[in-house]
């Protein structure tokens, strides 16, 4: 279904490996427009409980709108998942039935212009996905050392011509700050060898460039590891996680995560995590044709087994 704030991804398959329980206690840690968390609630309403978190804004209020038939079993945060344990606490919380995250930014944030996280249109440099962090694009693009720059268009943006980029980038500061998304995309194509330069790309040079600045303003794979371990710690016997992650710096940390938790456990002890998806789950070609953004989905889910009731 399409859905002007953002369409799910994969959300059959996510209904279907998180298992839901009627009474289960469920948490969407990335709520965006609340288009799974409203599938989840589909099966847990009216004895369940649906605990929806996202740290920007404009989601908890778009997500609060869809969700308005189950606002009674529904409790929104705006928050970071950052916080889940202390989220829960607060909720009086002890263990909940699964846990899901459905990483990056919403279309939503994407298509509207001032967010600044696109260079498709022309925008202040933003890139914040929670409004009230000081900390932007403009001022990362503004202030970070050559190095620090390199490092991240490396690390976060794996592009070849980092140098080449951070080194125009830094020069052309020093005159007037960089304070747009246009400014920057020009900039990216500018510092491109000669031989690179072309009227059309398949994927336009800035596209990872803007990867990487939106992870390290978002301080999105430090989160989502922190975030993890958190998520598992919280899952309660034969509750499942389950992750749908876009790119392969996110994939490798869940899959990371995963893995580490089913070979020696993280945290307390006393469970195991086993992993349901020996393999990731894609989305099918007809869903790709109907969402192109879902071609790059990857879902990874995994249960928890306390052992202690294992011999029960
Ligand atoms: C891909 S969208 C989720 C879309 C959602 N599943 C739906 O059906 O509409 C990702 C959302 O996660 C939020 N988000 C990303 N990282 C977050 C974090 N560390 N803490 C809280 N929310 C986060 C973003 O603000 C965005 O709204």
């Amino acid at each position: 279904m399409v859905n002007s704030f953002h369409s799910p991804v994969l959300t059959k398959e996510v209904i279907y490996y998180l298992n839901c329980k009627k009474e289960g206690i469920y948490i969407d840690c990335t709520l965006g427009g609340g288009g799974h968390a409203e599938s989840i609630l589909e099966k847990i309403y009216p004895d369940g409980l649906l605990i929806g978190i996202d740290q920007d804004i404009e989601a908890i209020e778009a997500a609060s709108r869809k969700l308005k038939n189950y606002l009674d079993r529904v409790k929104l945060v705006k928050d970071n998942f950052n916080n889940l344990e202390k989220i829960l606490n607060n909720l009086k919380i002890k263990k909940v039935s699964g846990i899901f995250f459905d990483l990056g930014v919403s279309s939503h944030q994407l298509a509207e212009k001032e967010r600044g996280f696109s260079f498709k249109e022309d925008s202040y440099l933003d890139m914040r996905m929670d409004l009230t962090q000081k900390f932007n694009a403009d001022i990362l693009v503004n202030s970070y050392s050559e190095k620090d720059l390199i490092e991240i268009f490396q690390r976060y943006g794996e592009e070849r011509f980092s140098k080449r980029i951070a080194h125009l980038i830094v020069l052309k500061r020093q005159n007037n700050p960089i304070t747009t998304t246009k400014q920057l995309a020009d900039l990216v194509i500018r510092a491109l060898p000669k031989t690179k330069k072309k009227s059309w790309w398949r994927i336009h040079p800035a596209t990872r460039i803007f990867q990487a600045i939106r992870i390290e303003v978002n301080r999105e794979l430090e989160f989502l590891e922190k975030g993890l371990y958190q998520a598992i710690q919280v899952l309660d016997d034969q509750g499942r996680v389950g992750v749908i992650s876009y790119h392969s710096l996110e994939d490798r940390i869940v899959k990371n995560i995963f893995k580490k938790a089913e070979k020696e456990g993280i945290g307390q002890k006393g469970y195991n995590l086993k992993i349901i998806t020996k393999k990731p789950i894609r989305p099918s070609l007809e869903e790709i044709k109907g969402n192109p953004k879902a071609r790059s989905a990857k879902l990874r889910v995994a249960e928890k087994i306390i052992s202690n009731t294992i011999n029960i």
